[in-house]
């Protein structure tokens, strides 16, 4: 096999060649047996790409070697490799003459499997599961309206309810509109019939409220009968959080939260990370008060960059093999103390499937992740207990589809993430580029008040409180991206934040002063 075009040359072919079928696999393109071997690391991410611009299902032979040699531009690869990280021999000297408080605490943490889509992805993407998807979203999402509000129905609103007679209304939103008058007319459905609902720009609270309800959003008005199947609305509800303050855990001692390393990227901020690294790991006894309560690190999504997940980002990769990229975080997160709790959720560049609900990204792409003892690998969204808190982390793949229809600032995440509280979904906006697949379970509905609620994704972090619940998005250790530069996105990388379990106060530590992007 010496002759052979591996990717890598420590590695076996065939572990090399897959490589290469899985990203074709990535963009549903087909290698002519004999293919393969064509390819090599210095070209094949442009030649399938290639292909896939130029309409073809097929890569053959000839289409490589007719490539090659038209060819005359190839993108450089930057050859030179990434420093490899010594791995010290586990934890540490400096702290053998100290007690560290996370170290003689048992972690307090369990995973609730069963809110998991992790092993049981099932649809097919059927019609009917779509249809049923949306009925148990309605069933689930209107239950808790009814919870709290006497209920009734579009019938009722034609067969038994007056003209000027007050009357309380459920239903999903199909459609809304401004009047010509500058008036918001909500159509909406009950499973019983459709009616509508005039929000009166007069009203600017209520008025702006409407402004924000978006299509298939599941709410409860209350308002009068204006004639038949149309009500004047003078209050809206959602499914949202009950008012609380923070539940507090069961002990004095902190979360951090990471995300959005991308990890393999030419933008990850490799320096910075490794301070991160030895902070965390009490190496120079900075902030020793506080990093030894550190028990748990939170880390929702995109530990890496992974490979052909946005328009040229070849031009952009230091490490072009999805599994190296693998080993690479593994190998900073091996130097975290082990009494220190992981827990590792998939986001979009991960080696998962895009759509929503994502399972866990898998130990074929992610072995020595499942080896280390204190790392939890969970879907997302995935659940949890830490310290008696209930814990949501979800990668945020949703996020900017919700952003862009409900029209808040991209550099603040916790705005958002207060939106799928308040509607108890994470996913409330479909038919946006954001996938959903209709699994079954409403793995994506807020079935729960968490205590926690943690996301990635937007690379600006933000933090806040909502209904008790406290709301971070760390942020993340990569530069922006040219796409990011194109999509207006701005990240603040090198941020750590630090949650107090017991009051839900947040500290932040810098790693990288003064950087905006
Ligand atoms: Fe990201």
């Amino acid at each position: 096999m010496n002759s052979s075009p591996l990717l890598y040359s420590s590695r076996e072919a065939n572990a090399s060649y897959k490589v290469i079928v899985d990203y074709a696999k990535l963009k549903q393109m087909v290698l002519e047996p004999g293919a393969l071997v064509d390819l090599d690391k210095t070209n094949y991410i442009q030649i399938i790409d290639q292909a896939c611009d130029d309409g073809f299902f097929v890569i053959t032979k000839e289409y490589i070697a007719n490539y090659k040699r038209l060819q005359t531009n190839i993108i450089p690869v930057d050859e030179k490799p990434m420093e490899r990280i010594e791995v010290p021999d586990k934890f540490v000297e400096v702290q053998r003459s100290k007690h560290i408080y996370a170290q003689e605490i048992d972690a307090d943490i369990k995973i609730k499997h069963e809110c998991d889509v992790t092993g049981k992805l099932s649809t097919i993407g059927k019609i009917s599961e779509f249809q049923e998807y949306f009925r148990d979203r309605y069933d689930t999402l209107g239950g808790m309206l009814r919870k709290r509000f006497s209920v009734q129905t579009s019938r009722d609103l034609n067969k038994h309810i007056q003209k000027n007679e007050d009357i309380t209304l459920l239903g999903m939103v199909k459609e809304k509109n401004i009047t010509k008058n500058g008036n918001i007319l909500v159509q909406l459905d009950d499973l019983e019939g459709e009616f509508k609902a005039v929000i009166m720009q007069k009203d600017p609270v209520l008025f702006d409220a409407g402004l924000h309800i978006a299509n298939d959003d599941v709410i409860l008005v209350k308002g009068v009968k204006l004639g038949e199947g149309i009500v004047i609305v003078n209050d809206i509800s959602y499914p949202d959080m009950p008012n609380r303050t923070f539940r507090k855990g069961n002990r004095e001692c902190y979360a951090i939260a990471i995300s959005d390393m991308h990890l393999g990227s030419k933008l990850f901020y490799e320096d910075a990370f490794q301070r991160f690294i030895d902070w965390v790991s009490l190496k120079n006894n900075d902030d020793f008060d506080i990093v030894e309560k550190i028990k748990y690190l939170f880390v929702p999504g995109d530990i890496v960059d992974g490979i052909g997940v946005y328009p040229q980002q070849i031009n952009e990769l230091k490490v072009f093999d999805i599994y190296e990229q693998y080993e690479r975080i593994t190998a900073y997160l091996e130097q975290i103390p082990e009494y220190i709790q992981i827990i590792i959720g998939p986001g979009n560049h991960d080696a998962v499937r895009l759509a929503d609900p994502q399972p866990a990204v898998s130990k074929e792409y992610a072995k020595q992740l499942y080896e280390m003892k204190n790392v939890h690998m969970v879907g997302s969204p995935g659940w949890l207990e830490v310290e008696g808190l209930k814990t949501l982390l979800y990668h945020g793949s949703s996020m900017f589809s919700i952003q862009g229809a409900l029209k808040l600032e991209k550099t603040k995440p916790e705005l958002t993430m207060k939106e799928m509280l308040r509607r108890r979904d994470l996913s409330p906006i479909f038919g946006a580029r954001h996938p959903i697949l209709p699994e079954k379970g409403g793995y994506m509905l807020i079935k729960e008040e968490p205590d926690l609620f943690l996301t990635g994704h937007i690379h600006s972090n933000g933090y806040d409180n909502y209904k008790g619940c406290v709301l971070i998005n760390p942020g993340t250790w990569q530069g922006q991206t040219i796409y990011q530069v194109e999509q207006g996105h701005v990240p603040t990388p090198g941020r750590v934040p630090i949650i107090n379990l017991s009051t839900g106060k947040i500290n932040e530590k810098v790693f990288i002063d003064g950087v905006k992007i």
